[in-house]
């Protein structure tokens, strides 16, 4: 296919407190990353590599059986690194030669729902070389150095962003053989290489389950509960 999802699931989830990796806890009676992998296959069609914790490779394969329906001889599963900058380099060494389009998502982003998928991938089709979802900042943002507030951050033009972030494979693929410092997203990666990265509209549902109190309120949005 043209498209590729690599999802990253190989965090260890120690915010969560869950006692094992993230992408395992349970949301209902189903985990982030069966959650992760529903919306995924919801997407245009697609490889999909799943980047999962070193020695739960059987399990991420579990999950992928759940979920792939016809799709499973399009899913790779790969072991992911110590960061999550050298789980999606693990990622992008599986990818099939015929791939020109790579969305890059969090399993931890486990509701976000496919309308997120289409922006972004529409924005590469129109020509982009790096899409992200984003939403605006709600909090008022400091800077802090040793306890003190040193700058309030005018937050008219801040963003929060989200994944899938979309990419040119070409263009993703230099920038991760470049790539010298640790970023936290891959639009920073690219971003550095001087790539112009726009901005589609990101979805509450698609927050980051990082914390228990995050894993609650994905909790009540499968069970329709208001936010
Ligand atoms: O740690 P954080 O919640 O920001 O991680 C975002 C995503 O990156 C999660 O889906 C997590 O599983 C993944 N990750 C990874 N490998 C790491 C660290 C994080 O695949 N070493």
């Amino acid at each position: 296919p043209r498209l590729a999802v690599i999802v990253v699931a190989a965090g260890s989830g120690t915010r969560l407190a869950a006692g094992g990796p993230k992408a395992f806890v349970g949301i209902d009676d189903r985990s982030i990353l069966h959650h992760a992998l529903r919306g995924v296959f919801d997407a245009p069609e697609a490889q999909v590599v799943v980047v999962a914790p070193a020695g739960r490779e059987g399990d991420a394969l579990t999950e992928v059986a759940a979920t792939a329906g016809d799709r499973l001889d399009r899913v790779t599963v790969v072991v992911g690194g110590d960061t999550r900058q050298a789980s999606v380099a693990a990622g992008l060494d599986a990818l099939w030669a015929d791939v020109e389009v790579v969305l890059v998502h969090d399993a931890a982003r486990a509701l976000t729902p496919p309308e997120v998928f289409s922006r972004v991938v529409a924005a590469i089709d129109a020509g982009a070389a790096a899409a992200v979802p984003a939403l605006p900042v709600v909090d008022t943002v400091k800077r802090v150095a040793d306890g003190r507030v040193v700058a309030s951050v005018d937050r008219s033009d801040l963003v929060a962003a989200q994944t899938p972030q979309g990419f040119r494979r070409d263009i993703l693929a230099s920038a991760y053989a470049a790539a010298q410092a640790d970023f936290t997203d891959d639009a920073a990666l690219v971003a550095d290489r001087g790539e112009t990265v726009v901005v589609v509209a990101g979805d509450d549902r698609a927050f980051k389950i990082t914390t228990p109190a995050d894993l609650l309120r994905a909790r009540a949005l499968l069970e329709g509960a208001p936010l």
